[in-house]
């Protein structure tokens, strides 16, 4: 079966996510396997938006722990408080970083990274994975990510 995404690469942010956001869901909905929908759901953001990376962080103990990703390799464990991907999971909710040298505490996996986003998944009022995405742009995420990204998560959030 063919895999293909449609992406209109002329479309706006949003109508790209309203575009790619049931594409995504048609890729998870049928299938049980954390890892490959993770995989998926990396591959179709960074495909359709060209970000630096996208990818996934497991709660494992006190950890997050590298999962599926898609750009240059990033580190593979981050401590619950710690980088914005550890403060995410602490807090709960998404951080959306404008300038990361301006985030105290900044876990820099790779020097072209300039602007970030992290939204937690969450099952049971537990945080289970983070969705981490980041932007060789500064200032590259805004209101319009964060609405859809949630709404992505929300989604998603049960097949992964
Ligand atoms: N910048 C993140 C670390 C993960 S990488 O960006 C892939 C952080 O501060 O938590």
């Amino acid at each position: 079966m063919a895999e293909d995404l449609i992406i209109d690469k002329t479309q706006s942010k949003a109508e790209k996510y309203e575009t790619v956001i049931p594409q995504i869901e048609s890729l998870v909905r049928y299938e049980n396997d954390v890892v490959a929908n993770m995989s998926n759901i990396a591959a179709a953001l960074k495909e359709t938006f060209d970000f630096l990376w996208v990818g996934f962080y497991t709660v494992k103990g006190e950890e997050l722990v590298l999962g599926p990703f898609q750009g240059p390799v990033a580190c593979t464990r981050i401590k619950k408080g710690k980088g914005v991907c550890g403060t995410s999971w602490q807090n709960a909710s998404t951080i959306l970083v404008e300038d990361v040298e301006a985030f105290p505490g900044h876990i820099a996996c790779s020097s072209a990274s300039k602007s970030e986003i992290v939204v937690p998944v969450i099952h049971n009022k537990q945080v289970v994975h983070i969705l981490d995405v980041d932007s060789a742009t500064l200032s590259d995420f805004d209101a319009t990510d964060q609405e859809y990204l949630e709404i992505l998560v929300q989604k998603i959030g049960k097949f992964i």
